[in-house]
């Protein structure tokens, strides 16, 4: 199996994963706008996927096309078995890789024993890594650099450099800090010395408050890291992966939400099995569509009354009308 982390540009650009944000129609506009090298999925349910009356939401969020490769699932559990049989199932799907989230601190997914608690428990952790490799794919892990303290990222961080990973993606704050303080940006040259003495085959990404391509530079220059995330710097630019930094008219802006609408029609629709055995269509809600409307409507005179307006919208039509009406 092809390890693509092994011919990517350097340094490399990464959207993060993002729930109810990442699917397969934000991704393809962020793609127009301007391409990273590398799409996430959101994070999918090891659990799920492998329950019957989980799998189709899980199925929904491993949607993708191949102009999008290398994509990369992005996984989450605490259960080995589970991993092992969705990883050989993601490599028949067509996936590029394998991620493990080991940072979420959502309380939901603490209580099960998965994402930022494995840190507490890395022995869980290692078998997790060991049995997503079952598919072939090449495993990644997304991390933060402890649990409650930034003193723990040594132990944590040395640990998972041992067990073999292509890639590792550290968002710079703790569990507990949640997102409410500033990236620890300071703590990379140690983390870079550490990944140089005892993985220096597996790359290393930074994470966490990264706005836009110039400023990942910026960062790869200071501190000679191989991979950028950039997650909610999207939101206030969806550009933020071009090359160029420049200013964007609302014509442009409105151009990227009349293909976000476009695509979601296009998506919308998808074929999936009853309980009765039969397929049938499904069109899933319309309000999560709305929470986009403040990325494409910004910054120009007017932009606050016209969301306003989209935000009583009940389908896609109307959102055109409205558009058409300006
Ligand atoms: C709405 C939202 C959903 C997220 N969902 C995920 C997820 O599914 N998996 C994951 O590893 N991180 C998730 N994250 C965390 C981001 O991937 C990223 O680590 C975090 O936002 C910090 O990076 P940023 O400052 O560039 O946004 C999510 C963040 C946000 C804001």
């Amino acid at each position: 199996m092809v390890n693509f982390w092994n011919s990517l540009p350097k340094p490399f650009f990464l959207l993060a994963p993002m729930e109810s944000v990442t699917d397969v129609v934000f991704r393809h506009v962020i793609a127009s706008a301007a391409k990273p090298d590398i799409f996430f999925t959101e994070f999918v349910n090891a659990s799920s996927f492998c329950s019957e009356k989980g799998r189709q939401n899980a199925n929904r969020r491993l949607i993708f096309n191949n102009d999008e490769k290398p994509i990369i699932a992005q996984i989450w559990g605490n259960k080995p078995d589970e991993f092992a049989k969705m990883s050989v199932e993601l490599a028949r799907m067509g996936f590029s890789g394998i991620d493990i989230n080991m940072g979420c601190p959502d309380k939901s997914v603490l209580k099960t024993g998965s994402g930022s608690a494995l840190i507490q428990t890395p022995e869980i952790a290692s078998k997790l890594i060991k049995a997503a490799k079952s598919g072939g794919l090449p495993i990644s892990v997304k991390t933060r650099l402890g649990d409650i303290s930034i003193t723990e990222w040594h132990n944590w961080i040395e640990f998972l450099l041992k067990q073999d990973i292509a890639n590792l993606t550290i968002h710079l704050r703790t569990r507990k800090e949640m997102s409410k303080v500033g990236a620890h940006f300071e703590l990379i040259p140690k983390i870079k010395k550490l990944r140089d003495e005892i993985a220096p085959n597996t790359l290393l990404t930074i994470n966490g408050d990264i706005i836009n391509r110039q400023h990942g530079l910026e960062l790869v220059k200071e501190y000679g890291i191989e991979g950028v995330m950039i997650g909610r710097g999207v939101f206030t630019n969806p550009f933020a992966f071009e090359t160029k930094a420049k200013e964007h008219s609302r014509q442009e802006l409105l151009g990227l939400l009349n293909l976000h609408l476009d695509l979601y029609d296009r998506y919308s629709v998808v074929p999936h099995t009853h309980d009765d055995g039969i397929q049938k269509l499904m069109t899933p809600k319309f309000d999560p569509l709305k929470r986009f409307f403040k990325i494409y409507i910004r910054n120009f005179p007017g932009a606050s009354e016209l969301r306003e307006k989209m935000m009583s919208s009940k389908n896609t039509s109307k959102v055109r009308e409205i558009l058409r009406n300006l």
